[in-house]
């Protein structure tokens, strides 16, 4: 029932189940993915290009840390940032029912998840060891491209909300890159805007072959980690999008919560509900660092962030920012919910080549405008 697991499990191992069960020494799923990852890295045929993607649950709930390393980090708590424990008063419905104060034994619970989340990382820490060591003995490391990365941030406290990771907010949207590879220069950080819909064309670029012949709407990031572009040749925004998911039954445990709303707890707070559903341009230019959201709600809330000003998103400035920029970026949202392979790629609101045709506010598929028109009718 769970979907992520330590002990206890089965694999599907070339198209055969094999079972796990809960010794350390043989079941321990980093390890027994680390294990298969040095076999595979062994045994493949010598001098042929490869790919290899490895997956670790961790740090995923059950936070299950391998016995070695139960102790670690007992000082360790979730970091305190000006957003901890903040009731986000002017945010979309789900953030405003969180409880502010959290109460202590929420406090406790998440910051016990955040040591035990670093504990189950200290496996993942050996495992990327023992794969770069392995390369390096097959004098394979300086030919080889890694990328470490994962599926999704996560918050313990911020907004009050305890923890979770559906949120649009920076704790949550934004993942750790990290890569090395041939003719990337070491310990150099960028601050181009890349997501996760560009590691496809990015690896097709690498194996050689030409993105532009697939309909993928990222883009291969290879020529700014090779130093060959610079800002001003590179994307100002990206989309962000998710939909939110809803038990249609209400939670036993917290009676007093309608359906439509999940995972609640601790405390009843709940972290997702079906009314969840938002798309965001995150623009990153030169001279702006903004977040635009719109939600698919019954108050088709909307909220604005000026990231530049105000790092940790405590202020909603949808109400008093310019009236231009926000139909502008309403225009942008639209355009990149709909748009597909290089349709994609065109310039973004604070892109000098950007073009504004307010003819074209009314083709798209924003949940704000389609419900302004039914209104219109
Ligand atoms: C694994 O399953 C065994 C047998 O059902 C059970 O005793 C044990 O507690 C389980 N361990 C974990 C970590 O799930
Ligand atoms: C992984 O391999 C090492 C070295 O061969 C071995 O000691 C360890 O028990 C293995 N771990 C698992 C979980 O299979
Ligand atoms: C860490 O905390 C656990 C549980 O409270 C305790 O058993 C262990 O001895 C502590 N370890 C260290 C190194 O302090
Ligand atoms: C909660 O924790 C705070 C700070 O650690 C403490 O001052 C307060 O007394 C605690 N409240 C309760 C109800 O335990
Ligand atoms: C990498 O960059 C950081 C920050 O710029 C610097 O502190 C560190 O010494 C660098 N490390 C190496 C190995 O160059
Ligand atoms: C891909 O398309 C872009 C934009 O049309 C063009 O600039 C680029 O040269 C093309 N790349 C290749 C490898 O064909
Ligand atoms: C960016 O690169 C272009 C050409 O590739 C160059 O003309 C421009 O001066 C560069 N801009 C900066 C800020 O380095
Ligand atoms: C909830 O959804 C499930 C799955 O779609 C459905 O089988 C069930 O009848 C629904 N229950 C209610 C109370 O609507
Ligand atoms: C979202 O859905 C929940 C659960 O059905 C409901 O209580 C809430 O009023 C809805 N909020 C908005 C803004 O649509
Ligand atoms: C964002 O904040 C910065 C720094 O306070 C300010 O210079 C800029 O004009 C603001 N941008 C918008 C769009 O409000």
């Amino acid at each position: 029932e769970r979907n992520s697991k330590y002990y206890n499990y089965t694999l599907s191992v070339n198209g055969k189940a094999q079972k796990h069960g809960a010794d350390y020494s043989k079941d321990y799923l980093t390890d027994v993915l680390a294990n298969m990852s040095l076999d595979f890295l062994q045994y493949k045929s010598s001098y042929q290009p490869f790919f290899m993607m490895v997956s670790t649950p961790a740090p995923h709930s059950p936070w299950t840390a391998a016995p070695q390393y139960q102790d670690s980090f007992n000082d360790t708590r979730a970091p305190r940032d000006p957003n901890f424990n903040v009731h986000g008063k002017d945010k979309h419905w789900l953030i405003r029912q969180a409880k502010t104060p959290m109460t202590n034994s929420s406090v406790e619970f998440l910051d016990d998840a955040f040591r035990k989340r670093w504990r189950t990382l200290l496996s993942v820490d050996d495992l990327v060891e023992r794969v770069v060591k392995r390369l390096e003995v097959r004098g394979e490391l300086d030919n080889t491209y890694i990328f470490f990365t994962s599926d999704n941030g996560y918050h313990t406290g911020q907004f009050s909300l305890p923890l979770d990771k559906r949120q649009l907010y920076e704790f949550d949207i934004k993942v750790p890159l990290m890569v090395r590879g041939p003719n990337i220069k070491p310990n150099q950080t960028s601050q181009m805007l890349v997501a996760n819909v560009d590691l496809g064309p990015t690896i097709l670029d690498i194996a050689g072959y030409n993105v532009n012949k697939t309909q993928m709407d990222g883009m291969s990031f290879l020529p700014v980690m090779e130093g060959k572009l610079n800002s001003s040749s590179w994307r100002t925004d990206i989309l962000v999008e998710y939909e939110g998911e809803g038990s249609n039954v209400s939670d036993p445990a917290c009676p007093l919560l309608g359906p439509g709303v999940t995972e609640c707890f601790p405390d009843c707070v709940c972290e997702d509900s079906y009314n969840n559903t938002y798309a965001c341009v995150r623009t990153v230019a030169p001279s702006v660092n903004l977040q635009y959201c719109e939600f698919d709600d019954n108050e088709v809330f909307v909220e604005v962030y000026n990231v530049t000003a105000d790092p940790y998103q405590l202020t909603n400035i949808a109400k008093t920012i310019d009236q231009e920029v926000l139909e502008r970026m309403n225009h942008r949202l639209m355009m990149l919910q709909s748009c597909s392979g290089q349709s994609c790629r065109t310039p973004g609101v604070y892109d000098t080549r950007y073009k504004f045709d307010p003819r074209q506010m009314f083709t798209g598929h924003s949940w704000r405008l389609s419900r302004l028109r039914q209104t219109m009718k």
